[in-house]
């Protein structure tokens, strides 16, 4: 194989020494034998060409290279507006991720047997297309099970009702199973890098897999598994993700059909961020195998780690401050802190979950989540970078220029202590030192695991130094480290950046504000040093250049002479001035960017660097790029542009900020009440009869009652109404309904029309909500004057059964049942004939997680061009009393400008004791669930391309109302989340209506 080498390589002085692989270890497979540690190659893409996936006990080896994966995980189906993943990715690619982690699930795609769609906002071959032409790699996780907060951990609704023993090799079970990945993988063939049609270089099957891990039930469904996925032609190295590092599904441990070294050993790790961040790998002892790593032959894999964590109903995790809480308490030092500690432990391919969390909208959250699932990530539900990209885009980009960071070996401790003559122990330092073995560059990561703010006294290339720790943070710093034709000795700042742009090389250094810094150069005679901007001192003795500063924006020195005929521009950026660097790679070479909020894309045309990107308050532009760039485009516009000591164009004039996006209030609402199912008179003969008799659910069917779960009857998401009917009620004192949800369920009942009352499953607290069987019994009195009426009699109940457990432990809970189990009466046996009604068939568009039974439902009052005639006139706020169900509906026009990208939400508010929860349509499409008496969540984002942008909405309100309280709505607005000038063109989604 033919390995081509960039001009980059030998200017940056890193040689392609050889590695012999094979023969050992499970790695190797497709490796070469020659490894370079040159450059990481450009940016991945479907080029229609061949592409080896390897891997050694070091890292991944795409084409024979070694690249450290740096991904973060996003769900298509949380962000239902196709145009907006490319929004999404770019963010990441920008921000210096190379791949993107995505589960697939099951659910979403699937609402019959035999029935897969893939079209729409389901159309995942389009997202694999973005991620390919954004340059991520993707690490492809379709389950079958996924987890992931979503219903039944992905697992199909229709499948609750199947017979079989999920998450085991029954082959009952399996011929589902293979359904799916069939219908899964005939999309993910096409995306494979092997063949160059896409990015996948990772497959995972299953997932945090711990039962039956010795049994044939667990072993022989790993290997089917691996077997299934193969057949379908999927070529790229499989894995598993353990839940935790206990060596389960190593490499070894099943049958992987005779095939080696083309299976990886992943774990997950999720830990508490009150804690020290803990070691494996060099430094530890990693897991039950005991040992380097639980698995020596593949490198340091983490399939999931920590990078936010949900917030349950009722916001019971971050004490009601919701998704605010989960960045607070995992934020940029946090991410620093485990993420460095992780790199320094060997781990090679890295996946942060989540970095853009989105939106369970519809009935796709698990019971233990509510429809926000911001997780606390980098990228937010509005898809607003946080300060969380900052370290990671710090160093995504350092991982891509300096590929020695791909292979590391442990090397002896250094000195470090409390810069006081103490040692590190006490002052609460960890330092790790690790060494590239074949360029020799030396990486140091030091690590405060205390609050306070220590200057720690560290020996770095034999010099001791005083580095700034703060307190709960990390840095990482390099020594003898190539920037290109010149030779770090140290710096006390951590690396960033690397490039050779125009005639010149570039290095960039971070830190936080108002740290001191040292940068150490090997300059064999006194360079020329010229200070561009800000304020820096140097010396040059025994042939090394030493440059102090203070961080504070962007402290630029140019370095000329000294031994290379080729400048050196070293910039010294504290973190904000660090997050408005970018880097892109074009086929003749890196172009750096300063200035604005993002930049997406950046072409080379001829000598005109076309970019485009956002910018939110007015911002600088300026470029670094292949020699001869003389011309900029900015989004389509043309600055005016001069050439400037550093060696960049800059823009003349500063590109305009965001122009203000002005909302309109929400007025002119309708109203209807509904609910007829509850009156004595209704017609329910069209329903199905509930008269079944035995279920394959794992709830028991009480003796002597028909089967009342909605599953069984076809109904799986969402709301669900029974009506009962009986002769006579002579006797009956009370009626006993025993029912079974998802956390937050709920039933209301009425006998013959009159109310009987609202019963709710108890708010969870942190303990119970995800250990929840939501399994209760309402017993509501039966008044004399009731008693006294003649037959025949109905008993309506409605059931808001919330959603399928997640089956986390693979026991088969997903198929415990929903719905009403049982109905007796105090005092009375009346036999009762039932019929039952949920959601319609489902959404062929919006898919079946969409809606559910609710009368309003059922006719189409959440759609779009649902003719209101009849409806009242009100405003908001409301106070309407009484148990039942009722609609609000109006529209809205927005006339956002094109070139702008606002994320909007929808805010409701009222006194937190009124006992209502509101289900939000808009366009049709259901994006959550407001329950105004539990929280926390208050703000829905409504996705661009859903939401009209430029035209016409409409929103319609679904409440349920206790009938205890009043019921609101109380306030309900527009509310815009942020706005960037830019954006990516938005196609609107398909919102069919009446
Ligand atoms: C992991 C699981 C993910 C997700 C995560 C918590 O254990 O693999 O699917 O559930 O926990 O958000």
């Amino acid at each position: 194989m033919v390995l081509s080498r960039r001009t980059f390589s030998a200017l940056a002085g890193t040689a392609a020494l050889g590695l012999t692989l094979g023969g050992s270890g499970d790695g190797g497979a497709y490796a070469v034998g020659t490894v370079p540690t040159g450059p990481a190659p450009g940016p991945p893409g479907a080029d229609g060409r061949r592409h080896t996936i390897g891997f050694d006990s070091y890292s991944m080896l795409i084409d024979g290279r070694r690249v450290v994966l740096w991904s973060g995980e996003v769900h298509p189906f949380r962000l239902p507006s196709p145009s907006l993943w490319r929004d999404v990715l770019q963010k990441l690619r920008a921000h210096g991720y190379n791949t993107i982690s995505v589960y697939v699930s099951w659910n979403f795609h699937s609402p019959a047997p035999g029935h897969y769609d893939f079209t729409g906002v389901r159309d995942l071959g389009l997202f694999l297309r973005t991620a390919a032409e954004t340059g991520l790699y993707v690490i492809l996780r379709p389950g079958p099970y996924i987890n992931a907060e979503v219903d039944a951990g992905g697992f199909p609704g229709w499948l609750t009702v199947t017979p079989g023993t999920a998450r085991t090799s029954d082959p009952a079970y399996l011929a589902y199973v293979d359904e799916w990945l069939t219908a899964v993988n005939r999309v993910a063939a096409r995306h494979l890098h092997t063949d160059g049609g896409g990015t996948i270089v990772l497959y995972q099957l299953e997932n945090e897999y711990a039962n039956n891990v010795t049994s044939p039930l667990g072993r022989d469904y790993m290997a089917h598994l691996y077997a299934k996925v193969r057949a379908d032609g999927i070529d790229v190295p499989l894995f598993h993700n353990d839940k935790g590092r206990n060596g389960h599904w190593a490499p070894g441990t099943f049958d992987t059909h005779g095939e080696r070294g083309r299976y990886l050993y992943g774990f997950d790790g999720y830990p508490s961020p009150s804690e020290a961040p803990p070691d494996w790998g060099y430094f530890g002892v990693g897991g039950t195998k005991g040992g380097a790593t639980a698995s020596p032959g593949t490198p340091g894999f983490l399939a999931e780690f920590g990078g936010g964590w949900f917030d349950p109903w009722g916001g019971v995790e971050f004490d009601g401050e919701g998704y605010a809480g989960s960045a607070r308490t995992r934020d940029a030092a946090y991410e620093r802190r485990f993420y460095l500690t992780n790199l320094a432990n060997g781990i090679k391919v890295h996946n942060v979950y989540m970095t853009f969390g989105g939106t369970s909208w519809g009935w796709l959250p698990a019971p233990v989540v509510y429809t926000s699932y911001d997780y606390g990530a980098a990228l937010d539900e509005a898809r607003r970078p946080t300060p969380k990209l900052v370290p990671m885009h710090q160093i995504g980009q350092l991982l891509h220029s300096v590929p020695d960071l791909a292979k590391l070996d442990r090397a002896p401790d250094v000195a470090v202590g409390d810069g006081s003559g103490g040692s590190r122990a006490d002052a609460g330092i960890t330092a790790y030192h690790l060494v590239n073995p074949d360029t020799r560059a030396h990486f140091h990561v030091l690590r405060n695991d205390r609050p306070a703010d220590v200057v720690a006294g560290v020996t770095l290339a034999g010099e001791s130094v005083r580095v700034a720790l703060p307190g709960l943070d990390a840095r990482l710093l390099a020594t003898g480290l190539s920037l290109g034709r010149r030779t770090l000795r140290y710096s006390t700042a951590q690396p960033m950046m690397r490039l050779a742009a125009g005639r010149q090389d570039i290095a960039v250094f971070t830190g936080r504000a108002g740290e001191p810094t040292w940068t150490v150069l090997e300059c064999a005679s006194a360079p020329k040093v010229t200070v561009l901007e800000g304020s820096a001192r140097h010396t040059h003795a025994h042939g090394l250049l030493r440059i102090d500063a203070e961080l504070g924006g962007l402290t630029r020195v140019l370095v000329e002479g000294g031994g290379s005929t080729t400048p050196l521009l070293l910039l010294l950026a504290d973190d904000a001035a660090s997050a408005r660097l970018w880097r892109h790679d074009t086929p003749s070479g890196p172009v750096l960017v300063r200035g604005p909020a993002l930049v997406r894309t950046a072409d080379l045309r001829g000598t005109t660097v076309h970019l485009t990107g956002d910018t939110v308050t007015a911002a600088d532009l300026e470029v670094w790029g292949p020699r001869g760039v003389n011309g900029v485009v900015w989004n389509k516009g043309t600055p005016r542009t001069r050439a400037t000591a550093s060696g960049s164009l800059l823009a003349e004039r500063r590109l305009p900020g965001v122009p203000a996006v002005k909302l309109p209030a929400l007025a002119k609402w309708r109203h209807r009440a509904e609910n007829p199912e509850s009156t004595a008179g209704f017609d329910d003969s069209a329903w199905r009869t509930a008269d079944r008799r035995s279920s394959h659910s794992v709830t028991p069917v009480p003796a002597g009652q028909p089967v009342l779960f909605a599953d069984d009857y076809g109904f799986h998401y969402g709301d669900v109404w029974y009506r009962g009917h009986f002769a006579d009620m002579s006797g009956a004192e009370s009626v006993n309904l025993s029912y079974v949800t998802g956390t937050q369920g709920l039933l209301m009942a009425w006998l013959d029309g009159k109310p009987l009352g609202t019963h709710r499953m108890p708010v969870p607290d942190k303990k119970t909500v995800r250990q929840g069987t939501w399994a209760a019994t309402a017993t509501f009195p039966i008044t004399p004057e009731v008693r006294r009426a003649k037959g025949p009699h109905v008993l309506s109940v409605l059931v808001r059964r919330m959603q399928h457990d997640e089956d986390g432990a693979a026991r088969d809970t997903h198929k415990a049942a929903r719905g009403l189990t049982a109905v007796t009466f105090g005092g009375a046996a009346p036999a009762l004939r039932w019929r039952i009604q949920g959601a319609a068939a489902a959404d062929p568009v919006r898919g079946p997680l969409n809606h559910g039974g609710l009368y309003g439902e059922r006719q189409g009052w959440h759609l779009p061009g649902f003719a209101e005639g009849g409806w009242q006139s009100v405003e908001f706020p409301r106070a309407r009393r009484g148990q039942g169900v009722c609609w609000y509906r109006t529209g809205f026009r927005l006339a956002v400008d094109p070139a702008v990208d606002a994320s909007i939400g929808l805010t409701l508010a009222d006194d937190p004791s009124r006992a209502y929860r509101v289900q939000i349509f808009l366009n049709g499409w259901n994006l959550g669930q407001y329950i105004n008496d539990v929280g926390p969540q208050h703000t829905f984002v409504l996705p661009n391309g859903v939401l009209n942008t430029r035209g016409a909405n409409t929103l319609a309100l679904a409440v349920l109302a206790d009938g205890t309280t009043p019921a609101g709505p109380g306030t309900v607005r527009l509310t815009l989340l942020g706005s960037a000038a830019g954006g990516v063109p938005v196609t609107p989604v398909d919102s069919p209506g009446r």
